[in-house]
C-alpha cells in the first residue's frame, strides 16, 4: 500500500496502448476456454464467463482466439484435432458475426474494460515449409505457396476490419504456440528460399505483411499487436537472441502497438506453466523485448497468479502489462479484492491446468464440453450460478461431515447464502486429499487452495471442528436440518496375493508421511493421472531407488499435454525405470509377480525392500449408509469422493451445487 492508501498503484494505473486506453493493467490473455456455444459468435454464456473478469477489475478482455479460414483444397477434409484447426469457413463474414461481438465488446465496456481479439492460423496442415512439428505431431503440413500466402494475409485484414466494425479496442495477431506465423519465424520449421524466408528479415516478412494488411484496413480505430514467444525451446529453433533479432525489426515498421510475450510451446516446455514452474520464471525474456521494441509497451504472461508478483515485474520494468489468466479463470474478482486490500480472500490459481487439458480434450463431444476449473467451481456455468446463487429464504442448520475439498465447498457456499454451519473433520486439518497432494515436488501450490477455503469459512463463520470421527449420534445430536457427507475415498487396495504383507503400502501413505519405505522401490500402479508420477517422484527426491510397473502402454496418459512435460521431466531426471503393460498378481517378500496386459506372459522381478500400490481409490460413504439407515429427517447428501472419487474439479463443483441445494 501506498503512503496514500492506495493498494498496487502501479497495477490499477491506466496504460495508453496505441489507440487504445487500458485501465489498469491487468490482462485476461486470450484463452480460448469454450465458454460459447459457437466458437466466434459470442452468447451470454461466453459474455458472462468473460465479462465477469471485467466486473472484477480486469482492465484487458481477452477472450476467445477467431480462428481464421485456411486455403484448402476443394476435395481436402477440415482439420479439427487440438493445435491443428485448419478449417474453410470464414466466420468472420457469416452473417450476425459483427453483431455478436459487438455485444460482448459493449458488455465488456460496460464493466470498464477493453476488448482485445486474437486472429489465428493454428494450423500445422499448412506451414512455411513441408516439415513436421515433431516434438508434437506425426504428420508433415503441406507448405503453403504464393496463392495461399495471398489468400491467409487476406484473412487477417478481413477478419480485422470485422472486429473493428464490432467496437474492437485491440487486435493481435498470435505468432506463438505453433500459429502458422511462428512457423514462418522459426529456422526449424521454415526452410523456404523465397522471400518468406532465409534470414531474420525474410522470416519475419510473413509478420510484417499481416500487420501492414491490417493496418491498412483498420488504420488507427484500434491498437495492433503480436503475441510472440521469446524463444522457441525446440532442437534448432530460435532463442531469444534472435527474437530480439526478429522483433526489432517487426518494430522498425512502426506498426506494433504492443507485443505480448510469453515462452513455450504446446508440449515438453509448456507455455501455459503448471505448478512446477516458478511464478513469472520466465519473467528476464520480456525485459529483454522490452528493451527492443521501446517505447512500445510489454505484457508478459507465465504463471502469475498474485497481484503482489504482478506489482513488483511492473516496479522492476519487466514490462508493462500483465497477463493474470488463469488467475482470473479461478476467481474473476481478485483484481477488485486486491485493489480494495482484501487478499486473502482471493482463490488462487493452483497452476493444474485442467482448464486448458479440459478446452482441448477431443474424446468430449464439444456440445457437452464446458469450461472446468479446479478451484472455481462457477466456471461455465456462470449463468446457471447466477440465477440460483441467492441469499437461503430460511437459514438452516447444516452440518457437514469430512473436510476434504467437496465438504469445504458445501460449507462455504452455504454459509455464504446464510445457513449455520458446522464441518466435522476427523483429521488435524483441513483439506483432505488435497493436503497429500501439495505434499509431490512442484505441487505446493495445491495448499493455496485450503489456504482459501480456511479464510473464508472463518471470515462466513463457520464452525469448523477438527480432530472429531464423528459417529451417526454425533451428527444428529447438533440437530441438523441437512447432513452432507463428504468423508471422501480411502485407497483402493486390489485382491492380490501377498498384498497384506507389512512392506506392502498405499502411495497416499507415503504422501503423508506414514508409511515407512525401504530403499528400493516398486510403485506398482493402476492410475492414469498425476497420481503415479508424483509419488514415484517424492520418493525418488527422498533417495529412494524406484521403478514404476504400469498397468498400461504409459504412465500419467490422462495429464494434459501442458502438464505432461515438467511431469515427465523429473521421472527423466530421476532416471526412473518404466515397466509398461504390467500387472501386479502376487507379491512373495521381495519378489513381484506380473502378468503381461497383452501376451499375457509371467514375469518376476526381485529385490524390493517396499511395494507402493498407485491403484486409485474407492469411496468411503459408511457416514451415508449409517445416517440413512438412522432415518433421520434432516435431508441427507452424499458429496464428492464419498459419491464418486474423481478429481478435484469434480469434488468442488459437487460440493458447491449441494451448498446451493440446501
Ligand atoms: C483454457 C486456456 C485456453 C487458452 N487459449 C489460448 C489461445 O487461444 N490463444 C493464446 O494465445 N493463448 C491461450 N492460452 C494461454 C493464455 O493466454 C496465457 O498465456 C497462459 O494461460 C499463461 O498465462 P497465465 O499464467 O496468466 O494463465 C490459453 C490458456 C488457457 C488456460
Ligand atoms: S483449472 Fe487449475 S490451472 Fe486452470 S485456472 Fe483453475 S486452478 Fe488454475
Amino acid at each position: 500500500m501506498t503512503p496514500s492508501g492506495e493498494n498496487f498503484p502501479l497495477l490499477f494505473a491506466p496504460l495508453d496502448v496505441g489507440p487504445m486506453r487500458v485501465p489498469n493493467r491487468i490482462c485476461e490473455t486470450t484463452n480460448s476456454i469454450g465458454a460459447g456455444a459457437m466458437p466466434g459468435f459470442p452468447d451470454d454464456a461466453f459474455i458472462e464467463h468473460h465479462v465477469a473478469k471485467a466486473r472484477g477489475g480486469t482492465g484487458w478482455i481477452g477472450g476467445e482466439t477467431i480462428v481464421l479460414d485456411s486455403p484448402l483444397p476443394a476435395e481436402a477434409a477440415d482439420e479439427f484435432h487440438p493445435g491443428a484447426a485448419a478449417v474453410r469457413i470464414p466466420l468472420y463474414t457469416f452473417p450476425g458475426f459483427v453483431e455478436a461481438n459487438a455485444r460482448f465488446v459493449e458488455a465488456t465496456h460496460a464493466a470498464g474494460a477493453v476488448a482485445v481479439f486474437q486472429l489465428t492460423h493454428l494450423n500445422h496442415t499448412l506451414a512455411a515449409s513441408a516439415t513436421p512439428i515433431v516434438e508434437a505431431y506425426d504428420w508433415t503440413p503441406h507448405e503453403l505457396d504464393e496463392a495461399g500466402i495471398e489468400h491467409v494475409l487476406e484473412t487477417y485484414a478481413a477478419s480485422a476490419a470485422q472486429l473493428v466494425a464490432a467496437g474492437a479496442d485491440g487486435i493481435e495477431i498470435h505468432c506463438a504456440h505453433e500459429t502458422l506465423p511462428q512457423t514462418f519465424l522459426s529456422p526449424a520449421l521454415n526452410h523456404r528460399t523465397d522471400r518468406w524466408g532465409g534470414d531474420a528479415a525474410g522470416r519475419t516478412l510473413f509478420v510484417r505483411e499481416i500487420l501492414a494488411r491490417v493496418r491498412s484496413r483498420i488504420g488507427q480505430a484500434a491498437a495492433l499487436g503480436v503475441r510472440i514467444c521469446a524463444s522457441e525451446q525446440r532442437q534448432g529453433g530460435y532463442t531469444l537472441l534472435d527474437m530480439r533479432e526478429m522483433i526489432t525489426i517487426i518494430a522498425a515498421d512502426g506498426m506494433l502497438d504492443f507485443v505480448n510475450v510469453d515462452v513455450g510451446h504446446s508440449w515438453g516446455a509448456p507455455y501455459v506453466q503448471p505448478s512446477y514452474y516458478e511464478h513469472a520464471q520466465f519473467r528476464e525474456v520480456a525485459r529483454a523485448i522490452r528493451a527492443d521494441v521501446h517505447p512500445t509497451p510489454v505484457l508478459f504472461a507465465g504463471r502469475v497468479n498474485d497481484p503482489v508478483v504482478a506489482e513488483e515485474l511492473l516496479a522492476s520494468g519487466i514490462c508493462d502489462l500483465v497477463a493474470m489468466t488463469r488467475a482470473g479463470i479461478a476467481d474473476p474478482d481478485f483484481a477488485r479484492k486486491a485493489r480494495e486490500g482484501r487478499l486473502g480472500e482471493i482463490r488462487r490459481c493452483i497452476g493444474c491446468n485442467r482448464c486448458i487439458g479440459e478446452s482441448i480434450d477431443q474424446s468430449v463431444p464439444a456440445m457437452f464440453r464446458k469450461p472446468v476449473c479446479s478451484v472455481n467451481p462457477v466456471v461455465g456455468r456462470e449463468l446457471e450460478w447466477a440465477a440460483r446463487h441467492r441469499p437461503a429464504s430460511e437459514c438452516k442448520r447444516v452440518v457437514v461431515v469430512g473436510g476434504g475439498a467437496a465438504g469445504l465447498e458445501v460449507a462455504r457456499v452455504a454459509a455464504g447464502r446464510g445457513h449455520r454451519v458446522v464441518v466435522l473433520e476427523r483429521g488435524k486439518a483441513l483439506g483432505g486429499q488435497v493436503n497429500l497432494a501439495a505434499r509431490a515436488p512442484g505441487r505446493d501450490s495445491f495448499a493455496d487452495f485450503v489456504y482459501f477455503e480456511e479464510n473464508e469459512l472463518s471470515r462466513l463463520g463457520v464452525d469448523v471442528r477438527l480432530g472429531v470421527e464423528a459417529s451417526v449420534a454425533d451428527v444428529l445430536a447438533l440437530e441438523p436440518d441437512a447432513i452432507a457427507c463428504a468423508t471422501g475415498s480411502v485407497p483402493r487396495r486390489p485382491a492380490i496375493a501377498g498384498i497384506d504383507q507389512p512392506h506392502v503400502v498405499q502411495g497416499w501413505e507415503v504422501l503423508a508421511g506414514t508409511a515407512k519405505v525401504g530403499a528400493r522401490v516398486a510403485v506398482v500402479s493402476q492410475e492414469d493421472h498425476f497420481e503415479t508420477p508424483n509419488i514415484a517422484d517424492h520418493l525418488a527426491s527422498a533417495g529412494h531407488q524406484v521403478e514404476i510397473f504400469h498397468k498400461w502402454t504409459m504412465i500419467g496418459s490422462r495429464i494434459d499435454r501442458y502438464s505432461i512435460g515438467p511431469v515427465m521431466r523429473r521421472i527423466a531426471d530421476h532416471s526412473l525405470p518404466i515397466h509398461t503393460g504390467k500387472r501386479l498378481t502376487a507379491v512373495d517378500g521381495p519378489q513381484l509377480t506380473f502378468v503381461d496386459a497383452f501376451n499375457g506372459t509371467t514375469h518376476r522381478y526381485d529385490g524390493f525392500d517396499s511395494v507402493v500400490l498407485v491403484y486409485g481409490s474407492v469411496p468411503d460413504d459408511r457416514c451415508y449408509r449409517q445416517l440413512t439407515a438412522a432415518q433421520t429427517d434432516a435431508r441427507l447428501f452424499l458429496v464428492g469422493s464419498a459419491w464418486v472419487p474423481r478429481q478435484l474439479a469434480e469434488a468442488t463443483r459437487h460440493g458447491a451445487l449441494v451448498g446451493l441445494e440446501i
